[in-house]
């Protein structure tokens, strides 16, 4: 079988840019080994968060910033296309401190934040004010206005609806076990295809590396994916009486429109050990508890973990290969993927298409690190 484009791994990355690129005319399959969307995509929380868990900085702001831009617009297409909302939301967030401390971290994140985040920095009352529930532990509390959400399990069922309408073909359950690179005219090496571990062949003349905390693990790269799994676990309550994002030290909460309310994450360099951990999921009890005390009697609705595509700089790897025609990267979102997708779609299909790019990829192109 032949496409124009062969995205490898159907999380939101892989089946954003594929819907991208059949827009634009092009023959896209997407290989997927599992289920589209069933991997980090859907165990993230869906925070849209440009200023990030401790403040993103540099290049790794800029491209957030770019990408949050983009999402009324984004979550607007693809629900037209889907015909399904996928519960992005406007609404806030608020981090509190419970010590001298880290009420001096809330200052330095307000000044780093910039006029356009809406911060403002509150006292123990105004914090209060804002989330009645809070904890009496709270010694002052940062509001951030630009900071959205929106529910990624169903933009995932949504991206694939949206593909699918745009001509992608998704081959679910299909795993690519090996990439196969030949030579172009000039002796430069160039994607050729990629081998799938039933034995089929899938031919093409662009290949997207989309496979999340698995994109280091193919055989015939073209050289080393410095991509590694970064565990995180999380569980749900119902009702949980809050009515924004809310960051706490040890915990982060995040309401749905449903009234569950996802309580996360966990961050481990555990590999793919499997979780939920009675450790891991204990932190987050005992930390959710302090932040918002009733939640220490909320029944847990469910328990999970997933695996966060870690890259060594902590930002994603985009871009094409410098030394493979055709072969591209759009991988290592770390803790911003579900925020990072309207950006990477728009920024691969435009590098594949020969159009501008929407923003400089340089800081992003796999060929800062050791081949
Ligand atoms: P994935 O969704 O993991 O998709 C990769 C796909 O590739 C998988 O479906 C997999 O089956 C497939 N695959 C792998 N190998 C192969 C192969 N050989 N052949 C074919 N297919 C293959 N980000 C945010 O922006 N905001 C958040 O609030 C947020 N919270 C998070 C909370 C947790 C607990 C976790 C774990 C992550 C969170 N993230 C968050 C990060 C975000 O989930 C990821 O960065 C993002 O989902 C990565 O998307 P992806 O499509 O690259 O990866
Ligand atoms: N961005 C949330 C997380 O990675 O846990």
């Amino acid at each position: 079988m032949t496409s124009d484009v062969v995205v490898i791994g159907g999380g939101v990355v892989g089946l954003a840019t594929a819907r991208a690129l059949a827009r634009e005319g092009a023959h896209v399959t997407v290989v997927e080994r599992g289920s589209p969307a069933r991997e980090a995509s859907w165990a993230a929380a869906g925070m849209l968060s440009p200023l990030g868990e401790a403040g993103h900085v540099g290049d790794l702001r800029v491209l957030a910033e770019a990408s949050l831009d983009r999402w009324p617009r984004f979550a607007e297409r693809i629900q037209a296309e889907a015909g399904l909302d996928i519960g992005y939301r406007a609404t806030g967030a608020l981090r509190v401190a419970y010590d001298a401390a880290a009420a001096a971290a809330l200052r330095s994140l307000f000044e780093q934040a910039g006029p356009r985040a809406g911060a403002e920095l509150l006292d123990a009352a105004g914090a209060r004010q804002l989330e009645p529930a809070l904890t009496d532990d709270v010694v002052a509390g940062l509001s951030i206005a630009r900071d959205h959400v929106v529910d990624n399990r169903a933009l995932g069922e949504a991206l694939q609806t949206a593909a699918h309408a745009a001509g992608v073909q998704i081959r679910s359950g299909a795993a690519v076990d090996e990439i196969i690179i030949g030579h172009a005219a000039g002796g430069k090496r160039r994607f050729t295809s990629v081998r799938l571990t039933n034995g089929d062949s899938l031919t093409g003349g662009t290949a997207i590396l989309a496979a999340g905390a698995w994109s280091a693990a193919l055989r015939g790269l073209p050289r080393t994916v410095p991509v590694r799994p970064v565990r995180g676990q999380m569980y749900a309550v119902a009702d949980g009486g809050i009515a924004r994002t809310l960051v706490a030290p040890g915990c982060y909460l995040v309401p749905r429109d449903d009234g569950r309310l996802l309580v996360g994450a966990t961050v481990e360099d555990a590999g793919f050990a499997p979780g939920p951990t009675a450790a891991g999921l204990g932190a987050l009890f005992a930390a959710a508890a302090r932040a918002v005390p009733t939640l220490a009697t909320r029944p847990i609705v469910e328990i999970w973990a997933g695996y966060r595509p870690g890259s060594p700089d902590d930002l994603p790897i985009l871009g094409p290969d410098p030394d493979v025609a055709g072969f591209h990267y759009a991988t290592g979102h770390y803790r911003n993927g579900i925020l990072m997708t309207p950006i990477t779609a728009e920024s691969l299909a435009a590098a594949i298409t020969g159009n501008p790019p929407p923003v400089p990829l340089d800081a992003f192109s796999i060929a800062r690190f050791a081949p």
